[in-house]
């Protein structure tokens, strides 16, 4: 007698030790939700004084996923990562071509202020407000006119989402300035979060920070999986390879490969991607150029 697929396929599933309540999806019983993109380039070009930086980049930004962006030194990672909000707009000498689409909105014809409010950033360096720990979460909340009533909740809520709750739940009206880095720049992580941004943009956040820091800040963002979209610039591939479960791997202004983060590291489809993520492409080529 034949067995059936499903009882060879459940037979397969145990052996391989994948889990049983994934078989009505195997069998395309249950449909998996379709990953949505939040944000999307499509063809970005991007120009400083003329000088091409950005090369046609096409990349989505998954709903709910870390994505990393990973490439050596000066081949446009902060500048992909501030065009996606409009912060290149501050920089005179930029020109834009193509598309940067939130919700398949164009934010190139939105109101940039609005769109910073939707795509929150975190910078490299904490920079808190000189004002207490509870102002400071509450800063972007205040101009959305939220109810009040909800102040505490949200306060403690973003603390406990950018895992520092716990150190300053009885010192919430001391200045921010007193923390130290690593505290200042999970405070500045839970000041995003408070406004419920769409997606939060964060730029090797953990670049002035020592280990013990950098862990604390890595399981924030792990704990940011699913409620947030994150975009994170990091230098650390084994940060990139920790935190995110997207990949973006930029070489001289041009996207090599975008895929999940496991399997870029582990099977990647191009050379270059792997040879960079193995510690072999560790410079640009200008760089280089500049050395010799
Ligand atoms: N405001 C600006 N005006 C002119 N050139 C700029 C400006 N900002 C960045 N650039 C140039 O654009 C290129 C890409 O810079 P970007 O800061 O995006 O690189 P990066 O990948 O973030 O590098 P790093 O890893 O060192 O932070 C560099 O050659 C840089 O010098
Ligand atoms: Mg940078």
């Amino acid at each position: 007698m034949t067995e059936s697929f499903e009882n060879q396929w459940l037979r397969r599933s145990d052996a391989g030790g994948v889990a049983v309540q994934d078989v009505p999806a195997a069998l395309g019983l249950r449909k998996e939700p379709t990953p949505t993109n939040v944000m999307e380039t499509q063809s970005l070009q991007l120009w400083y004084s003329g000088r091409q930086v950005l090369k046609g980049v096409s990349v989505p930004v998954v709903q709910g996923k870390v994505t990393a962006i990973v490439g050596p030194s000066g081949c446009g990672k902060t500048t992909l990562l501030r065009s996606l909000n409009r912060l290149t707009d501050l920089s005179r000498n930029c020109r834009i071509e193509g598309k940067i689409l939130l919700d398949g909105e164009d934010c190139m014809a939105m109101d940039p202020v609005a769109l910073r409010r939707r795509v929150g950033m975190v910078f490299q360096r904490p920079n808190p407000f000189p004002m207490s720990i509870r102002e400071n979460v509450l800063y972007g909340v205040r101009a959305q006119k939220r109810k009040k009533a909800r102040f505490d909740e949200i306060v403690e809520a973003s603390l406990r989402k950018a895992v520092i709750w716990d150190e300053v739940k009885d010192r919430l009206d001391e200045s921010a300035l007193n923390l130290s880095g690593g505290q200042q720049q999970r405070i500045c992580i839970a000041r995003t979060l408070a406004v419920s941004p769409e997606v939060v943009l964060m730029d090797e956040p953990a670049a002035s920070l020592d280990p013990r820091s950098t862990a604390k800040l890595e399981e924030s963002v792990m704990a940011m999986r699913g409620e947030y979209t994150v975009v994170a610039v990091t230098h650390e591939l084994s940060q990139a390879r920790r935190i995110s479960e997207n990949l973006v791997f930029i070489y001289e202004g041009h996207i090599v490969e975008f895929g999940e983060t496991k399997q870029l590291f582990e099977d990647p489809r191009e050379e270059a991607t792997r040879d960079y993520l193995s510690g072999g492409l560790v410079t640009s080529i200008e760089e280089e150029e500049a050395a010799s």
